[in-house]
């Protein structure tokens, strides 16, 4: 393991069936006021809503509602919530969805006391957190993101064409969260593939780079081998309980910072993905699965060794009498067969994307330095190209 690193994931999880239980526990540890937070309605339709609110009840809250935030949800959106906090005078921000609300539930939490300008101290500058903060609660409904179990806070400024994720520290990780896997049952098939694509998008994230030998990579391989298994049997049979509570666990895990630790992480098919979601506002898995292949086959020559390892590893391919360059090309052969035979995007086309916005794509897209390859502009307009 190469660096030095700490470790403290501080969200305490309910997993299971029963988990909403777990909800009635916490509730009491926090004040009376609790701004609700949910989106556009899915959660009334299959009545997690109901379960929640009468959980609430239950131990005397007083319930400020918080509706309506939608999926990347955007800067104009999380000043409003801030509005709403405020004047609840929220002792506790409970989030009821998927990535969208958890991450806006803390972008709230971390502006309610803040009296600076929220989007340019946190999404343009970065910047710490000087303020105290509302405490979170996360009741997941759709996984893929691991907001339920991090600091990340993903959110969208439309008119200045950017999406930008600020990760957080330990104080702003939810307090706790709620994962039952029913919960997702609802999610249409083209929402749960999505948060399929974006667990493994995650994981490479993190895989790609390096060349010591180290613990995290071996996890890796292993949550990469459960999702691809998992995933297989869900898209055949969207209510195996088994595979969604697997496919959801490994979200959890896939960003929770562990499998970060001795790692550089790589994390520009996220910058890639995002700018498209700045211009088309598509669905975040996908925008990740459009420009992948395109962007892994393009950095390929400088990591090769570590292809070849994903492909043995990950995707059985057998390396004997061929060049690890084979190899690492075969590796990606079988991941863009198998995602495609999911049924993700391949192509910003589907997306809404054109050639027109290619010159703002390529504007848009933050430049990571963690990877096997720091890329320039013209790189990144060369996988854009590679990507329609
Ligand atoms: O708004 P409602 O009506 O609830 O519908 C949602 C939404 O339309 C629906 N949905 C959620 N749970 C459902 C359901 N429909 C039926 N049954 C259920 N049980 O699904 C749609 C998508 O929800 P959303 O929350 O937007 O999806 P996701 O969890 O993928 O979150 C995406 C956001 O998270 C950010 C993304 O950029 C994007 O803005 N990310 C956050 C990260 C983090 N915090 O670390 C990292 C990720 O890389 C990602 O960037
Ligand atoms: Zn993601």
């Amino acid at each position: 393991m190469n660096g030095n690193f700490t470790y403290c994931n501080p969200t305490k999880l309910y997993f299971g069936r029963d988990a909403l239980a777990g909800l009635g526990k916490e509730l009491p540890k926090y004040g009376k006021n609790v701004l609700l937070v949910y989106g556009g309605g899915s959660v009334k339709r299959n009545g997690i809503y109901d379960k929640v609110v009468a959980i609430l009840k239950a131990c005397g809250k007083e319930i400020y509602e918080d509706g309506g935030v939608m999926p990347n949800p955007t800067i104009e959106k999380v000043k409003e919530g801030v509005a709403r906090a405020r004047a609840a005078k929220a002792d506790l921000i409970l989030a009821v969805g998927g990535g969208s609300v958890c991450d806006y539930a803390k972008a709230v939490s971390v502006s309610v006391f803040c009296e600076e300008d929220i989007w340019e101290k946190y999404f343009v500058r970065f910047e710490d957190v000087s303020c105290a903060v509302v405490p979170v609660g996360c009741v997941l409904t759709m996984v893929g993101t691991g907001s339920e179990m991090n600091g990340g806070s993903v959110i969208t400024n439309h008119a200045q064409k950017l999406k930008i994720g600020h990760v957080f520290g330990e104080n702003v990780y939810p307090k706790f969260s709620i994962l039952n896997p029913e919960f997702t049952f609802t999610l249409p098939k083209y929402q749960m593939i999505s948060g399929i694509y974006d667990i493994m998008s995650h994981i490479l994230e993190q895989y790609f780079s390096g060349t010591d030998d180290n613990t995290s990579d071996y996890l890796a391989e292993g949550l990469l081998r459960s999702l691809i298994h998992s995933a297989d049997i869900a898209v055949e049979d969207p209510l195996n309980y088994e595979a969604r509570s697997n496919i959801m666990w490994t979200a959890t895990w896939a960003l929770n910072t562990l499998i970060a630790k001795g790692k550089t992480e790589d994390w520009m098919v996220h910058m890639l993905g995002q700018a498209v979601g700045a211009h088309t506002d598509a669905t975040h898995g996908m925008t990740l699965s459009a420009v992948s292949i395109p962007y892994y086959r393009y950095i390929l020559p400088y990591g090769v060794a570590k292809f070849a390892r994903y492909a043995v590893n990950v995707w059985g391919v057998d390396p004997a009498g061929k060049s690890a360059e084979t190899v690492a090309h075969e590796g990606l052969d079988r991941m863009q067969e198998w995602m495609r035979k999911i049924g993700l995007v391949m192509d910003l086309t589907a997306l809404g994307a054109t050639r027109e916005m290619l010159d703002g794509l390529v504007d848009s897209t933050l430049i990571m330095d963690g990877g096997y390859k720091v890329l320039d502009r013209q790189d990144i307009r060369a996988v854009f190209e590679a990507s329609f």
